[in-house]
């Protein structure tokens, strides 16, 4: 799979969905170095430089499907979507490249609108329907409310309590939770429409 089996740009009710464009990286930036989005993420503030290095790698890495989200043309976040291996025995092809791991950052001013849950749906769709992945995985600090919510709309299960398993750069040891879907449990039902 490249990211060019993926359609591009996706539209969802009020959302455009797009690969990453140059003219993106200092609105990206400046949405991602905020304190109220880095006090949620694995890394604090970023340089950016790598922020933005990363960006453009997902254009051309076939495994890397993430889309900056637009409102009205205004940037107002993303969702990552990256391809990675499942466990497997023996590394055989059967378990190369199945799971996608699902992330999503909105900026706080858009915050409370229902605009992570919106995208995220998209791209959920998109890893099964396009990609063809077997799995949708995500994480979190399991203090991030807003975050599980999102999971658990889209029908995501909670497979991992981690108990203080997480180190948190302001509270130290805190709990994080693992979740997942299977693409079947998806056909099940199209969470676009019905959540
Ligand atoms: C987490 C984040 C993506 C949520 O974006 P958002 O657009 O505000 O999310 P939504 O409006 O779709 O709301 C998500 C859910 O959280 C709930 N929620 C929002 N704020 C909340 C709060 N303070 N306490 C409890 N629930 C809250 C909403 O009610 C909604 O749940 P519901 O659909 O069951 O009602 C955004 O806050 C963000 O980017 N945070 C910083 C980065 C981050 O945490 N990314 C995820 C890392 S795992």
């Amino acid at each position: 799979m490249t990211s060019t089996d993926v359609t591009w740009p996706r539209r969802t009710e009020r959302l455009l969905l797009r690969p990453y464009l140059d003219a993106d990286a200092d609105r990206l930036v400046q949405i991602r170095n905020q304190p109220d989005v880095w006090r949620w993420l694995m890394k604090t503030r970023v340089d950016p430089t790598e922020l933005v290095a990363g960006w453009e790698k997902s254009v051309t890495d076939p495994h890397d499907h993430s889309a900056v989200i637009e409102l009205d043309g205004t940037v107002i976040g993303w969702v990552n979507l990256e391809v990675e291996d499942g466990m497997g025995q023996d590394r055989t092809e059967a378990s190369q490249r199945v799971e996608a791991l699902l992330g999503y950052v909105i900026d706080p001013a858009y915050a409370g609108r229902g605009f992570a849950g919106e995208a995220a749906a998209e791209m959920v769709a998109v890893a099964f329907e396009e990609v063809g992945v077997r799995r949708v995985t995500a994480g979190c600090f399991a203090d991030n409310t807003p975050s599980w919510r999102i999971m658990e709309s889209l029908g995501m299960r909670r497979e991992q309590h981690g108990v203080e398993d997480s180190w948190h750069s302001e509270l130290g040891w805190v709990d994080g939770y693992t979740y997942g879907i299977l693409q079947r449990e998806w056909h099940e039902r199209d969470w676009r429409t019905t959540a």
